[in-house]
């Protein structure tokens, strides 16, 4: 049999593009074993969004009469490979991979198409191989929204003078935020509204780095700024901690990412401006479906399909909403994912 475990079939109908992915080869299901077996193999959990997202994956495949085992690689990439190549010796019917670059895991697609494995990629795109599957939130739209945010709010001088704190330079979601947020700033930019005073990735996401970042900005341009696009909210707490200690915070506006609870906590208290709820309840349903029918070698249905350099993997995509102080409870609280007294009334450290 092929390498590759799956039929992928992209018609074209209008500008909607079908992807219909058949399974081959057998039930999928080890002749051992009654209950499929999804293998889940992460980045990290260093973000409480991975935390929350393996939580209710583990939870509900179990809920599904199916069984899950987890791995975690730590942002690194040799590790992460060889986290797959247990989960494959294990036999896991399917994969789910959120790679931490998103490169070097086309290597780990390779090897479990050669066990005979399907494989989801999650949040982040493998790129660079027969990919099976990819299951994410529009990402685009997310850097989209969090531009927008700030330049809906131009100073009165009509001059919004930027920060930009881009993401891991190996994920691919780095590179589309940025692609969204440059949809909305490059007109802005050539038309002289908007101008960028400093601009850096945050190695690894690291919180740590963004605060280098923003304090490697304040020694070049002083205060001169009124704010920071900062992609996720582990990169605005970072920020934020610079500004603190310059006595910025609450006077510059600091996007985000992932509805974290301290920064949602940040929002209530006004130092962080906005972030992007990424409702990964729904998601993880959405997921825990995909997998198990990849698992069982059933049909999937993808209304949408992405590039990743090598095929066109059939993808669907989940749509996000933006939070700022005036909609926290009708989103993250009302929807359960934080608490309202966790997001209002903060122990202080
Ligand atoms: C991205 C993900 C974000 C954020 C970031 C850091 O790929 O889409 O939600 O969590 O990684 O882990």
């Amino acid at each position: 049999m092929s390498a590759r475990t799956l039929l992928v079939l992209v018609s074209c109908a209008l500008s909607v593009i079908t992807g219909l992915v058949i399974a081959r080869g057998g039930t999928g299901l080890t002749a051992a074993r009654q209950r499929p077996l999804i293998g889940l193999s992460m980045d990290t959990l260093k973000e409480e969004r991975w935390q929350e997202d393996r939580d209710l994956f583990t939870a509900k495949v179990k809920a599904a009469g199916a069984d899950v085992m987890v791995q975690c690689a730590n942002s690194d990439d040799a590790a992460q490979l060889q986290n797959v190549e247990s989960l494959i010796t294990q036999k896991v019917d399917a994969l789910v991979i959120i790679p931490h670059n998103g490169v070097a895991m086309a290597k780990a697609v390779n090897l479990a198409h050669q066990a005979g494995i399907p494989v989801l990629s999650y949040d982040r795109l493998i790129t660079g191989c027969d990919l099976d599957l990819y299951l994410t939130f529009d990402n685009v739209k997310v850097g989209e929204l969090q531009a927008k945010f700030l330049t809906d709010r131009m100073p009165q001088n009509g001059r919004l003078r930027l920060i930009r704190i881009y993401g891991a330079k190996t994920d691919n979601n780095a590179r589309l935020f940025k692609q969204g947020q440059d949809n909305i700033l490059q007109p802005l930019i050539a038309a002289g509204k908007v101008e960028v005073v400093f601009e850096d990735w945050a190695e690894d996401w690291k919180p740590e780095s963004a605060k280098k970042i923003t304090n490697a900005a304040i020694t070049k341009n002083g205060p001169n700024f009124d704010a920071i696009l900062a992609s996720n909210d582990g990169t605005a707490g970072g920020a934020i901690q610079a500004l603190t200690e310059e006595g910025l915070a609450g006077k510059i506006l600091v996007t985000g990412q992932d509805a974290d609870l301290a920064a949602c906590q940040r929002i209530a208290q006004g130092t962080q401006a906005m972030t992007v709820y990424k409702p990964i309840q729904s998601i993880s349903t959405v997921l825990v479906e995909l997998a198990l029918k990849l698992a069982q070698r059933k049909p999937i249905v993808a209304k949408d399909s992405t590039s990743n350099g090598h095929t066109d993997v059939p993808s669907v995509l989940i749509n996000i909403i933006p939070v700022t102080k005036e909609n926290l409870r009708d989103t993250v609280v009302k929807d359960g994912f934080h608490k309202e007294a966790e997001v209002f009334q903060p122990t202080q450290p």
